[in-house]
């Protein structure tokens, strides 16, 4: 009797128990309804745990490393159009995971008007040495960049002048989110949203956004140094690579006689990142008209090409060259300016525009080069697409 009595009860818990279960499970949560699956936070996409190469050692997160949870809020905030003022504008919006987070319109549409500047690649910005960002490094640090976009009037709209609303605005608009309260209290434990947080989430998302799987990183990777042919690499890359990195030897009126072209000294190697300490390259035209001589920052060289080998966007700041030719063809006849007080004296020597002589075969050399520093998965990788 006892023994029946106390079955009885062990099946009447385990009964109620599973229907609670079932319960639980069948209340659906805002992430749950919104983002269906694309974002599972019980399974959350490795962001901070990505693997990259032994050569790879310049590193940038600093107080802010990259976080699963951090990383996964900061993909919904870049796709998520409820942060421009009319909510048709999302970071996105001009950088397209397809086009390596960039562009292909020279300016880019935001909700009050086109942007100043070509929009820029996003990749591999974590590991370069320079720690400033935009064209013209008017951003002290990837997380104050972050919310720039946000504030501004022609690209999302939330200025606080004009008549724009401000950030303030934005953030008690987002407060009202009901995927942003389960998302914030998930990240940070709390559902307030400030713009700090934003600002780091945002960072972290951005900063995983990373691209190792080129040929140029096989090579490497095959060789441990970045002078010796590459096993994988044809002549004509190998010869482009030698370009790319050696130095050009110079007579006393500017012209190359000998050695590379010198790319090296800006664009480094393995990471392709720039120089913190140049100045411009001879692009100095404003899209706005008139002079714009501060441009002395290029997004990373990697992903410079897509897969089908054409350029991801135009290029440079004025997005003016369509082609690596023309754009290999600036380098090789730097033409100094009258109003260019901040050329890069790389770019003169011994005080004359360099000009680099080229023939053909150097050309494509060095094209057949940039090619190579293409991947595959930053294209495609489900953590860094639209989870809308
Ligand atoms: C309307 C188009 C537009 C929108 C929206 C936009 N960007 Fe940009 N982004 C650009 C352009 C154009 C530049 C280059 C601007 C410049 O240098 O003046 C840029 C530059 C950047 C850079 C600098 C990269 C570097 O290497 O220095 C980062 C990072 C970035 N954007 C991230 C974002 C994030 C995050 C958002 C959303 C909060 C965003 N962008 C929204 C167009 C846009
Ligand atoms: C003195 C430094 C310096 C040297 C040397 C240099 N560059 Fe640049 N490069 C820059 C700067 C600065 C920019 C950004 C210019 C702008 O848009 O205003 C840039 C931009 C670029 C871009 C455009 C990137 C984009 O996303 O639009 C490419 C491609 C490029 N350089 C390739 C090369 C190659 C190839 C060489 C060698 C032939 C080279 N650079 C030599 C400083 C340099």
């Amino acid at each position: 009797m006892n023994k029946f009595a106390l079955t009885f009860g062990i099946l009447t818990v385990v009964l109620i128990n599973a229907c609670k279960k079932k319960e639980d499970s069948t209340e659906i949560t805002a992430v749950q309804r919104t983002f269906s699956g694309r974002i599972d936070l019980d399974r959350l996409h490795s962001y901070a745990g990505q693997s990259r190469p032994a050569y790879i050692t310049l590193d940038n997160s600093g107080a802010n490393p990259i976080s699963d949870k951090g990383a996964t809020l900061g993909r919904v905030l870049f796709y998520d159009k409820q942060l421009s003022v009319n909510n048709n504008i999302s970071c996105a919006s001009c950088h397209l995971q397809q086009y390596a987070f960039s562009d292909t319109s020279v300016v880019s549409k935001g909700v009050n008007g086109t942007t100043g500047r070509h929009s820029m690649r996003l990749v591999n910005n974590r590991f370069s040495q320079e720690m400033k960002y935009f064209w013209n490094e008017r951003a002290n640090s990837l997380e104050e960049q972050t919310t720039m976009p946000i504030q501004d009037h022609n690209e999302m709209g939330y200025s606080g002048e004009n008549g724009d609303p401000d950030i303030n605005d934005l953030i008690a608009k987002l407060s009202q989110i009901d995927y942003y309260k389960e998302l914030f209290k998930f990240v940070y434990g709390s559902e307030e949203i400030t713009e700090v947080k934003m600002q780091n989430a945002l960072s972290h998302f951005v900063r995983s956004i990373q691209s190792f799987d080129s040929k140029y990183d096989l090579g490497r990777s095959s060789v441990g140094a970045d002078g010796p042919p590459f096993p994988n690499f044809t002549q004509q890359e190998n010869m482009g690579k030698n370009l790319f990195l050696a130095a050009p030897v110079f007579d006393n009126q500017g012209k190359r006689t000998g050695g590379g072209l010198g790319c090296q000294g800006c664009h480094r190697a393995p990471e392709f990142g720039i120089d913190p300490n140049t100045k411009n390259n001879g692009i100095i035209n404003s899209l706005a008209g008139g002079f714009d001589l501060f441009n002395t920052k290029s997004p990373g060289l990697r992903d410079l090409v897509g897969k089908d080998g054409n350029p991801n966007g135009p290029m440079m700041h004025t997005g003016q060259f369509k082609d690596l030719k023309t754009l290999i063809g600036h380098y090789g006849n730097i033409v100094v300016g009258p109003n260019n007080n901040n050329l890069d004296p790389r770019l003169t020597p011994n005080g004359f525009g360099q000009q680099l002589q080229l023939n053909q075969t150097e050309v494509d050399a060095v094209i057949a080069f940039l090619k190579t520093l293409t991947g595959t998965n930053v294209y495609i990788d489900e953590k860094w697409s639209n989870p809308f």
